[in-house]
C-alpha cells in the first residue's frame, strides 16, 4: 500500500494480543515493521506482557471483549489485517464454562469476521489447533486433509470456527493456522503446557506424574509460532488465501516419554511416575510439509531448546512462584 509514493505500514489488529502467544506475536510484528493494535479483555489479569511494546509509537492497545460490538467497531477501524487469537484456550478452561467457550471461540470469531468484512479488512488469520485431529492411526501423520475428530469442547469450537472463517466472503482473505502445542518463554508465561509444565516440575525437584506416556503430539516454540503468523501476513494473498496450514515441524512430534527422556538427560535425579493409560482420545502425529512448501516456513527451535530455556527460567528466580494460578489457563 502506498500513500503519496511512500509506503505505508500495514496496520494489524491482534485480538488476544496480551496472551501467551499474542504478546510474542505483537513483538515479532513490530520488529518486522508492522503497526499493531491489540484488542484484549485481559482475562488473565495483567498487562505486563505488553509493557515492552507500550512506548513504541506503532503500538496501540484497546481493552475490550470480542463479543462487544462497540469494542470490535473501534478495533477494526483502518485495519489491513486481523490475527485472531482471542479465545478461551485449552480443554480445562473450556470445560469450566462451556457457554463462555462457545460465545468467545465461535460466536466471537464469527462477529469479528463479519465486522472485518464490513470494515474492508484484507486478511483474517485465525488461530486454530492441531487438537482438531483428535487421534491419528498407527504410524500415520495428519496433514490438512486428515479427518477432523475433536474430542473436547475446545477443539469442537475451533473446528466450527474454522468452517465459518473459510466460507468465501467478498474482499477478505482468510487463513487458518492449526498450531502444534506451544512451549517456551513468553511475557505472559503459561506453565500449563506440557513442555513448560514438565520442565518446571523437574527443575524444581517436584515429582512429575505423567499420564499416557506413549501418546504423540507435535510441539512448536512460541517464537516460531509468532514467526509463522508474520510469514503468513507477508506471503502473497494468492498463496495463503483460503488455506489451512498445520504450523509446526514434522520432526518435532514427540511422545510424553520422549520429553521426559530429554529432561532426564539434563536432570538425572528427576523423579517421574508413569501412569499408564491404554486409551487417550488425543494421540496425534502431524505433518507440517504444506506450510514448509507453500510459505517456506521452517521452525528454528526444538523442544530440547525449550526445555533448556524453561529450566533456566524457573531456576533463575525471575518468577517468584511458577505455580501461581496466573501462569495457567
Ligand atoms: N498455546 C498453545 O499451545 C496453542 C496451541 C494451539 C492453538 N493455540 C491458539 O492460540 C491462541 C492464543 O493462545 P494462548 O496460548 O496465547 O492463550 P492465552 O489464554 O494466553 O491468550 C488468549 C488471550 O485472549 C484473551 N481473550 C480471551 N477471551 C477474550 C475475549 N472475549 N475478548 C478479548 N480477548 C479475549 C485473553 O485475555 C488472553 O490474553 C488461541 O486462539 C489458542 O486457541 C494455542
Amino acid at each position: 500500500m502506498t500513500v503519496n509514493g511512500a509506503s505505508k505500514r500495514k496496520l494489524v489488529l491482534v485480538t488476544g494480543g496480551a496472551g501467551y502467544v499474542g504478546s510474542v506475536v505483537v513483538d515479532e510484528l513490530l520488529a518486522r515493521g508492522f503497526q499493531v493494535r491489540v484488542l484484549d479483555a485481559l482475562l488473565h489479569g495483567t498487562v505486563s506482557s505488553l509493557l515492552l511494546s507500550w512506548a513504541n509509537p506503532q503500538f496501540e492497545f484497546i481493552r475490550g471483549d470480542v463479543r462487544d460490538p462497540a469494542a470490535r467497531g473501534r478495533a477494526v477501524q483502518g485495519v489491513d489485517a486481523i490475527v485472531h487469537l482471542a479465545a478461551i484456550v485449552g480443554d480445562p478452561a473450556c470445560a469450566r464454562d462451556t457457554e463462555l467457550a462457545h460465545e468467545v471461540n465461535l460466536n466471537g470469531t464469527v462477529a469479528m469476521l463479519e465486522d472485518a468484512v464490513g470494515a474492508g479488512v484484507e486478511r483474517f488469520v485465525f488461530a486454530s489447533t492441531c487438537s482438531n485431529y483428535g487421534r491419528t492411526n498407527g504410524n500415520s501423520f495428519a496433514d490438512e486433509e486428515f479427518e477432523l475428530a475433536p474430542v473436547s469442547l475446545y477443539a469442537e469450537t475451533k473446528v466450527a470456527a474454522e468452517a465459518e472463517v473459510l466460507q468465501p466472503k467478498d474482499g477478505i482473505v482468510p487463513t487458518c493456522l492449526r498450531f502444534a502445542t506451544v512451549y517456551g518463554t513468553s511475557p505472559r508465561m503459561r506453565f500449563d503446557l506440557t513442555v513448560n509444565e514438565f520442565a518446571r516440575d523437574l527443575a524444581l525437584g517436584a515429582e512429575l506424574v505423567v499420564f499416557g506416556e506413549q501418546f504423540w503430539r507435535p510441539y512448536i516454540h512460541v517464537r516460531d509460532a509468532a514467526r509463522a503468523v508474520a510469514s503468513v501476513l507477508e506471503a502473497p494473498r494468492e498463496i495463503v488465501g483460503g488455506e489451512v496450514y498445520n504450523v509446526g515441524n514434522t520432526s518435532e512430534n514427540y511422545r510424553k516419554l520422549d520429553i521426559v527422556d530429554l529432561l532426564r538427560k539434563r536432570l538425572p535425579d528427576a523423579t517421574v511416575k508413569f501412569v499408564h493409560r491404554d486409551e487417550d482420545p488425543r494421540d496425534y502425529r502431524v505433518s507440517f510439509e504444506k506450510f514448509a512448501g507453500g510459505v517456506g516456513f521452517k521452525s528454528k527451535r526444538s523442544v530440547a531448546d525449550g526445555i533448556d530455556e524453561v529450566i533456566a527460567l524457573v531456576r533463575s528466580g525471575l518468577i517468584d512462584d511458577p505455580y501461581a494460578p496466573r501462569f495457567r489457563n
